[in-house]
């Protein structure tokens, strides 16, 4: 490969970004992947490393360029082209009828009426502007957030992570979808709710508060300052308008621009679907309804839009919606039960979390009999007393959680209040709730409510992916004291496992195998395991990457932690304390003893721009500022924002102003953006 011809390199990488942008589409935009992520890992790789070798090579549209930008100190506010306004909402088919005679009397006798249903997705709104390049290719230049709907936020280093949001377009897609070079779209972006549950884990995992719901997971999300962390959180972008530049409709009919933009490579929701009389608006949404609980996302309605532009444009706004779209809302699946009790359950980390157990109701189709009360102070917050009615509300796969107390004439209040504990439930010690923290917490490291949490965290998928370990089988390991600390699962024997409940030979066999394989996991993943505070899945993984062998990390002070990009004091303290405690260390020599991975390969620090300090001004023609930025960091230099005499470069791209007149004036050198990729080398 390294002897490859120019040519043939530059044919090698095109084909390797088309089709990993083609299989990147069928993955992320059509959910229907040809082939296994085996595959598509290795051409990633090959593309990385080609261009690796070939930095001059790499265009910003690259797949491999989606995590481009470093943290950023906040967004730049944009105008909208045309502000982006909500939806009125109705709640019932009366109401809804009622609109639809409203647009049949505004759209005047005779007018042909047809609606496009779609559903109402339940994350954000964003517009994302596509812009001219080179050879016809029309290319990703900016996304923003809704925002005030006049002015939004300019998030596009975060919407550039997102998979289903095409970087660029060939000439050839956008002549197939009958799309200009400029255009504008506007969708919703969303977080599935795998990547819901996962997010919430992780930031549990460090200590941190659940986001309430996946609406506001992805909106904390695409806000969030560092891409890296975005990319790593699977959101979705579903798109539902075609418009120009100036935020006019592209097309003469709403369901053409929902074809145009799939034919793009946009991902849009396979759930529309175009319809003439009121019967078939009403069967769209109920059965959007039904099948709400099993989509994987949230949606909380059916968006109504007429489909003809030209009829839109007759119908116009009121002062903040359109008079040609409606949202049919679904009711929020809520329900009154009564409050039974309040339990407390120990976590992993020995956190304690208040529980609401309920006269079991039947929401939404599921039959919900606990919710989360989150905390102590929220149980004040909420007046909550036993024996309460209450509003419990759910969400696709989010646990179940108290809104309010019912205070009305069937309902009467309860009459006991609730007093936390002020010993651990399970283990009867003592429990301590740190200034500045709401939860409190078991303090006993070998309390079996957190070995039995610790256990199945060990095990699960994204941890140690031990499959058979569930809580069935942990039980019983722990109430027959066959295992009393992680390391003893690394001795269990067939013997053993074959005296337990509901286990046979294959099954026992099964078992033993996935522990024994379990040892091949890469050393960030046994960090992650050892369930050390605040150490979710990410910050395993740069810890391993920084120090390279579990002996290393053990040894390092809470200095050398800090070094690591992403670890602050709280959290290098937790690191420090927790191979300071001398049961810890004991149970890290027996997994050691027993052959789990204890070193990762180190990531390689390029220096090339060791010591040297960059201004950046203008606009380059292919790397956004962020992207330049990140580079020279990443190769070791230091970017400023203002030009002195210790500036070693100014890279002056076009209309670069005062700071370019500074430079000249001291002397310093000015590179354009091949100069910055030469020095990169
Ligand atoms: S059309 C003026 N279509 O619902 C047109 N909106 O209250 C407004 N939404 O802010 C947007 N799914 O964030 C439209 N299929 C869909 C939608 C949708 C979700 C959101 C959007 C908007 C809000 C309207």
């Amino acid at each position: 490969m390294l002897s490859m011809g120019d040519a043939a390199l530059h044919t090698r990488i095109e084909k390797l970004r088309e089709a990993i942008q083609h299989h990147e589409y069928l993955y992320y935009g059509l959910d229907e992947p040809e082939i296994p992520d085996a595959d598509f890992d290795a051409m990633m790789r090959e593309l990385i490393a080609l261009e690796a070798e070939h930095p001059e090579l790499v265009t910003p549209d690259s797949p491999t360029q989606r995590v481009g930008g470093k943290p950023k100190e906040g967004f730049a506010k944009v105008a909208h082209s045309r502000p982006m306004l909500s939806l009125d909402n109705v709640n019932s088919e009366a109401e809804l009828r009622d609109w639809d005679r409203r647009v049949r009397e505004l759209a005047g006798e005779g007018a042909a009426i047809a609606y496009v249903c779609e559903y109402k997705l339940d994350g954000l709104s964003m517009a994302l502007h596509y812009r001219a390049g080179a050879n016809g290719v029309s290319h990703l230049e900016r996304g923003l957030t809704r925002g005030d709907g006049t002015i939004g936020e300019d998030v596009t280093g975060n919407v550039r992570t997102i998979r289903s949001v095409p970087l660029s377009i060939s000439h050839t897609k956008l002549a197939k979808a009958k799309l200009p070079a400029n255009f504008e779209v506007r969708g919703e972006v969303v977080m599935p709710h795998t990547a819901f549950l996962k997010m919430n884990e992780d930031r549990e995992a460090q200590g941190l508060s659940p986001a309430a719901n996946p609406r506001n997971a992805a909106a904390g999300t695409i806000r969030t300052l560092a891409p890296n962390i975005v990319a790593q959180r699977r959101l979705d972008f579903y798109a539902y308008f075609a418009l120009t530049e100036t935020g006019e409709s592209l097309f003469p009919e709403q369901s053409d621009a929902l074809e145009s933009l799939a034919a793009a490579g946009f991902r849009v929701n396979p759930h529309r679907e175009s319809v003439k009389t009121f019967d078939k608006l009403m069967e769209f949404i109920n059965r959007a309804e039904t099948q709400r609980e099993t989509l994987g996302y949230e949606i909380d309605g059916a968006v109504i839009k007429l489909d003809s532009a030209e009829l839109q444009r007759r119908l116009g706004y009121t002062g903040r919606a359109p008079r040609w779209a409606i949202a049919y809302k679904f009711t929020a699946r809520a329900g009154v039960t009564k409050v039974e009790d309040i339990r407390v359950q120990v976590g992993r980390t020995g956190k304690l979390t208040p529980v609401a157990v309920l006269t079991p109701v039947s929401i939404g189709g599921t039959t919900v009999s606990r919710a989360t009360l989150h905390n102590a102070d929220e149980i004040e917050r909420l007046g909550l007393l036993v024996k309460d009615w209450v509003k419990v509300e759910r969400g696709g796969d989010v646990i179940p959680k108290v809104v309010e107390v019912v205070d009305d004439k069937d309902h009467p209040r309860g009459t006991t209040k609730f007093h936390f504990p002020t010993h651990c439930p399970v283990c009867g010690s003592e429990i301590v709730r740190t200034e500045g923290e709401v939860d409190y917490r078991c303090v006993n490291v070998d309390c079996p409510a957190r070995l039995r949490e610790s256990l199945l965290h060990f095990s699960a998928r994204s941890v140690m992916n031990i499959e058979g370990l569930g809580e069935a089988v942990v039980t019983q390991l722990l109430d027959r004291g066959m295992v009393r600390s992680i390391a003893d699962l690394y001795s269990l024997t067939e013997e053993q496992l074959l005296s337990l409940e509901r286990i046979g030979k294959k099954s026992a066999d099964t078992l033993l195998k996935e522990i024994d394989g379990s040892k091949r996991n890469p050393l960030n993943r046994v960090l992650f395991g050892l369930g050390i505070r605040f150490i979710g899945e990410r910050t395993a993984q740069l810890l391993a990457e920084e120090f390279g062998s579990m002996d290393a990390l053990m040894a390092a002070s809470t200095d050398e932690l800090e070094r690591v990009n992403e670890v602050g004091p709280r959290v290098a303290q937790a690191i420090r304390e927790f191979f300071d405690e001398a049961k810890n260390r004991e149970l890290v020599e027996r997994l050691r003893a027993a052959g789990l991975t204890f070193t990762a390969e180190k990531r390689k620090k390029s220096s090339q721009l060791e010591g040297l300090t960059f201004v950046l001004t203008g606009t380059l023609p292919n790397l956004t500022r962020e992207d330049a930025k990140a580079k020279i960091e990443a190769a070791g230099g230091r970017v400023s924002g203002s030009v002195s005499k210790k500036t070693n470069y100014v890279v002056a791209g076009d209309d670069a102003g005062s700071k370019l007149d500074k430079a000249r004036e001291l002397g310093v050198k000015v590179v354009d953006e091949a100069g910055l990729m030469n020095l990169l080398g």
